[in-house]
């Protein structure tokens, strides 16, 4: 059996298309383990995994640890907003406390880009990035990638769209990453504010017209509006972004095709996509919710069996 390349997970960028495709031939034995009465197995029993989220969490946050209990894993949670943090402790010494209580598995979010590889620099725990600010998010490209490869039959030369506010989206990033590194073909479309002038470099197609990139797609994958990250005015109203950017019945129902329509939420109802579009038959918004599950216990898996 092959194993997984890296011992951390950091970043799409920095595994291969074998590392994915091995998580996700794990992550099928996990969903179908995780679909049965009896959903809990004992891999990761005698590993102690510790949440360390310094930004808000809701749907990562559960789907790990839900991710750990179905792998019998022992569990510490930390947020830092209950936590020494808000007393001044820097970045380092809460982990090293951390550490010092025999931590094996770090999962971590942080609002710096690079905050994960500057833990895994410094401790020898496995550390999973759950989110490090405007940079990567590994974990939701990898259940993402696998939704459509579960929707569609497989992710090579499907047509993905991706489509919100590309410069403040770590979703974005990483699902650029793991959708060309599966033979994807891929589209950013936004409005130009919104758009980071590297973008092109990385191998995509840049639409700003929302009904071009739908008319060109086989999924389109919504992002919400990152506003806590925005320090500045990036277009005019959320009506606006809304009218020209906002997914809805009348758009999807002037093509001539069925798309597959994605979100990693949580959702603006009403801005990035309409309530009837995010709870149509042409969602898998909460398939994505359920495969993450399956795609974190993966992870975790594979990256314990490390060391
Ligand atoms: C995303 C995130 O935190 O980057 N959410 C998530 O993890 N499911 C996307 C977002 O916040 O818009």
């Amino acid at each position: 059996m092959s194993t997984f390349s890296k011992k951390h997970l950091l970043g799409i960028k920095d595994i291969t298309s074998d590392d994915i495709e091995l998580v996700f031939e794990t992550a099928d034995n996990f969903k179908a383990i995780i679909n049965r009465p009896i959903k809990k197995v004992p891999s990761l029993r005698d590993i102690t995994v510790a949440n360390i989220f310094f930004e808000n969490s809701t749907r990562t946050r559960i789907s790990f640890e839900l991710a750990q209990k179905r792998l019998s894993a022992d569990i510490v949670n930390f947020s830092a907003s209950s936590s020494s943090v808000s007393k001044g402790e820097t970045l380092i010494d809460t982990v090293n406390n951390i550490l010092a209580m025999k931590v094996d598995m770090v999962v971590m979010r942080h609002p710096a880009p690079g905050a994960c590889v500057f833990l895994s620099q410094h401790i020898g725990a496995n550390i999973i990035n759950a989110g490090d600010g405007t940079h990567e998010h590994p974990t939701q490209a990898l259940l993402d990638a696998f939704s459509i490869r579960e929707k569609l039959g497989s992710v090579r030369g499907k047509k993905v769209a991706i489509v919100g506010d590309i410069t403040h989206s770590r979703v974005a990033l990483s699902n650029i990453y793991a959708l060309k590194k599966l033979g994807a073909e891929v589209m950013v479309c936004g409005p130009t504010t919104l758009m980071p002038k590297y973008i092109g470099s990385l191998g995509v197609k840049v639409e700003h017209d929302l009904m071009k990139a739908l008319n060109w797609c086989d999924v389109a994958n919504m992002l919400r509006i990152q506003l806590e990250r925005q320090d500045n005015k990036y277009f005019p109203s959320l009506r606006e972004y809304s009218m020209l950017y906002g997914l809805n019945k009348e758009r999807l129902d002037k093509l001539d095709k069925e798309i597959v329509i994605m979100h990693p939420g949580p959702i603006n109802r009403g801005v990035e996509i309409t309530s009837d579009v995010a709870d149509s038959k042409h969602s898998i918004i909460l398939n994505q919710v359920e495969n993450g599950v399956a795609v974190r216990m993966a992870v975790m898996f594979l990256l314990a069996g490390q060391g």
